[in-house]
């Protein structure tokens, strides 16, 4: 296939791009057809970007709001609650049909990679044996990456170490961890151990809950940084939300950048649900309880965007869409400079692709496997701002989802 006149990001020139075998084999203007070859002109002036990353998600919480009950507070914990509630009604097959589900919903909006957390809090194991089977029957259109995730803690839920172990046993791509939900500041610390000490004898990523509190004592980031540092294991390590950084004084954060940055780990934040789940211990002002995006992108530390929760108990909306991540990842973050804005879609593509760690095989060049996405828009700017739709996602040369945008029109 041939597609013709295309804005490879933000690129002054259009371009044009020939598949063949599922890989990019040519990028260049004006490439002349080759015989037989279809050629596409269809999208001439529109934006083609690598697929969308969803760098954190709970794939086994998705699309269950309301179900037994809604999380009417608007907390963390009442979520939690809630979710506990909803656990009897799982089943293996009662996952795999709704997970399923929310895995099309994201590839309908460009997202080929997902990273889920996976509660495995749960004797049983169910959610996780249900998303390691659909993770190799959707293969083809997606990567699924599988954190063992342990809801209540390893030291403060019954036998959490063994069901951690037997997690990556079982395939679980990545070692997690919640130490701000621990019984003590002492089991926060040894459950960091733990994750670590699990993670490199199973030769595993690890992704931990971190901080997501708006308690200012919360500290199990600078436990993290410095493991990743001593360890050796940089950027396979991510700190997901540490939105008590939010909260801790300035000069403490001054201090902790220092590890932070050695460290060489990634973030992850998750601005909807971040906003939504914090500030609710404040009268007023109430803090938006977002990690400092600002300042650790200007540190040159890896940060991405996540959804964390797709209309389930700690998020009553939620459309498996990165885009909207990005507009209020902006917005919270004061990150509307139009540097920033041009370039914000890196949180959800290239940065989402270092946090998950997917090397070099990520991203638009002749050679790499074909996976793109074509925008309704010329530009990033314009599709961040008007919503533009992923009119067409590519994988390995194969299209896997189109959409057709709605029209508008204005009688005046
Ligand atoms: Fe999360």
């Amino acid at each position: 296939m041939l597609l013709k006149q295309v804005y490879l990001e933000h690129a002054k020139e259009p371009a044009d791009i020939r598949i063949s075998d599922g890989k990019f084999e040519k990028i260049g203007p004006d490439l002349a057809p080759l015989p037989g070859e279809e050629v596409e002109e269809g999208f001439a002036g529109k934006m083609v970007l690598p697929p969308f990353i969803e760098s954190h998600v709970h794939l086994d919480t998705c699309l269950t709001a309301g179900r037994p009950r809604w999380n009417l507070s608007g907390t963390l914990f009442e979520g939690i609650q809630c979710w506990e509630e909803y656990k009897p009604f799982l089943t293996k097959q009662e996952v795999k049909e709704r997970v399923g589900q929310a895995i099309r919903l994201q590839a309908g909006n460009g997202i080929q990679h997902v990273r889920t957390h996976v509660d495995i809090n749960d004797p049983k194991l169910t959610a996780l044996e249900a998303i390691l089977e659909l993770r190799e029957e959707v293969r083809d259109y997606m990567d699924i990456q599988i954190v063992a995730f342990p809801q209540y803690g390893i030291l403060s839920y019954p036998n959490g170490r063994e069901l951690l172990e037997q997690a990556l046993k079982m395939g679980a791509d990545a070692a997690g961890a919640i130490p701000h939900f621990e019984f003590t500041r002492e089991y926060s610390v040894e459950s960091l151990n733990i994750c670590f000490e699990l993670a490199q004898k199973y030769g595993k990523l690890i992704d931990v809950h971190c901080d997501e509190i708006d308690d200012e004592a919360s500290r199990g980031l600078e436990t993290v940084a410095t493991r990743a540092y001593e360890t050796g294991m940089g950027d396979m390590v991510t700190a997901s939300h540490t939105t008590a950084m939010h909260s801790y004084n300035n000069a403490y954060v001054i201090r902790l950048m220092r590890i932070l940055k050695m460290s060489g780990m990634n973030f992850v934040a998750n601005p909807c649900v971040n906003v939504h789940l914090g500030g609710r211990a404040d009268t007023y002002p109430k803090r938006r309880s977002m990690t400092r995006v600002k300042e650790l992108t200007a540190e040159g530390i890896n940060v991405s965007f996540g959804s964390d929760d797709i209309f389930d108990p700690w998020n009553p909306l939620g459309n498996g869409k990165m885009r909207d991540q990005v507009f209020m990842g902006l917005y919270t973050g004061h990150m509307l400079g139009y540097e920033e804005i041009v370039n914000s879609y890196r949180f959800v593509t290239y940065n989402a692709a270092r946090t998950l760690h997917l090397g070099d095989a990520y991203g638009i060049a002749e050679g790499k496997d074909a996976d793109f996405v074509i925008l309704d828009a010329g530009n990033w700017y314009d599709a961040l701002n008007y919503d533009a739709a992923v009119l067409r996602s590519y994988r390995h040369g194969r299209l896997i989802a189109s959409a057709q945008p709605a029209r508008k029109e204005v009688l005046f």
